[in-house]
């Protein structure tokens, strides 16, 4: 598969496909293997219906039903597989500044990867541009990711080796609370309770470690909650150096494919007024992260 690279060993743009019929086996394992490689992979010029863009994912494994999707009541779009990236309401007016649903998704504002609270958390995600924002003074609406395993390199080596045993209690609630969002719906404690997941994660095909840091991850599991917090905001801020991002300036029809377990990512701010509407599907992993040692 021809891929050009966007952010060195990193990110990277795939050369056209038709992803609007799912490619043959032997694609799906180049894009895989690609995956490794480019952990963001950016597909242009796709204008994929929900329902396509469901089962390309498909391919790539058991697809999430997100936290958003598996609430009671009506929403904006019809697959619940089809995560709602957008901030639109039911009837695809723009939310307001104070709606909860907005509020809560301004999480993503923060770094983070995609549903760490989970026992068992995702994949792949499949981010899909349709609508997207006019230039504002605070952001345009990119997403940026960050290299977890270029960050996990560049510590040093006795550091490398003090968080490898370490263990991150990861909570939805706590991402939530340092943007000053705790509107939950009643059930949802009950439903996503907080997960540990290993700090140090390591791809089997390529060997290679990395951190494993969200803006869910909220103390270290043994340590007093205020030296965890500490050590994962210092990590943070290391990996979330400019040479371990890539910025991705949207256009309609992108489809980027990302990593979730070796990467970070966040939206940026954008023109509140206009509507920014984007599609989501995201595959789920097969076992928890502390099932296998780093
Ligand atoms: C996501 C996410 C950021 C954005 O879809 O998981 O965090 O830029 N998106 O919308
Ligand atoms: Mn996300």
């Amino acid at each position: 598969m021809h891929a050009q690279s966007l952010h060195d060993g990193f990110a990277a743009e795939a050369g056209w496909l038709d992803l609007s019929h799912p490619p043959a086996p032997d694609i799906i394992a180049d894009i895989k293997a690609a995956l490794d490689t480019w952990p963001v992979l950016v597909f242009r010029r796709q204008h994929l219906t929900d329902a396509q863009l469901r089962d390309f994912a498909a391919r790539f494994g058991k697809l999430e039903i997100g936290r958003t999707a598996a609430r009671p009541g009506r929403r904006r779009l019809a697959i619940p597989q089809i995560g709602d990236i957008s901030n639109l309401d039911e009837d695809d007016r723009v939310r307001p500044l104070t709606d909860r649903r907005r509020l809560d998704s301004l999480g993503n504002r923060l770094w983070h990867t995609d549903a760490s609270y989970m026992p068992i958390p995702v994949v792949l995600g499949f981010l899909h541009a349709v609508t997207l924002p006019p230039p504002s003074p605070f952001g345009n609406g990119e997403t940026e990711f960050a290299d977890m395993r270029a960050a996990y390199d560049a510590l040093p080596p006795a550091m490398r080796d003090a968080i490898e045993p370490l263990v991150v209690e990861h909570d939805v609630f706590w991402s939530r609370a340092q943007i000053g969002f705790n509107d939950f719906p009643a059930n949802e404690r009950a439903f996503y309770p907080s997960s540990p997941q290993r700090l140090v994660r390591r791809n089997k095909v390529t060997g290679r470690n990395n951190l494993y840091l969200s803006a869910h991850a909220s103390h270290i599991i043994g340590w007093p909650v205020a030296d965890g917090r500490l050590l994962l905001a210092d990590l943070t801020a290391h990996a979330t150096q400019a040479r371990f991002v890539y910025r991705h300036a949207w256009r309609v029809g992108d489809l980027v494919i990302w990593d979730n377990r070796c990467t970070m990512h966040r939206g940026r701010p954008h023109d509140e007024a206009a509507p920014r509407d984007l599609r989501r599907a995201t595959t789920l992993d097969t076992g928890s992260t502390l099932e296998h040692a780093a």
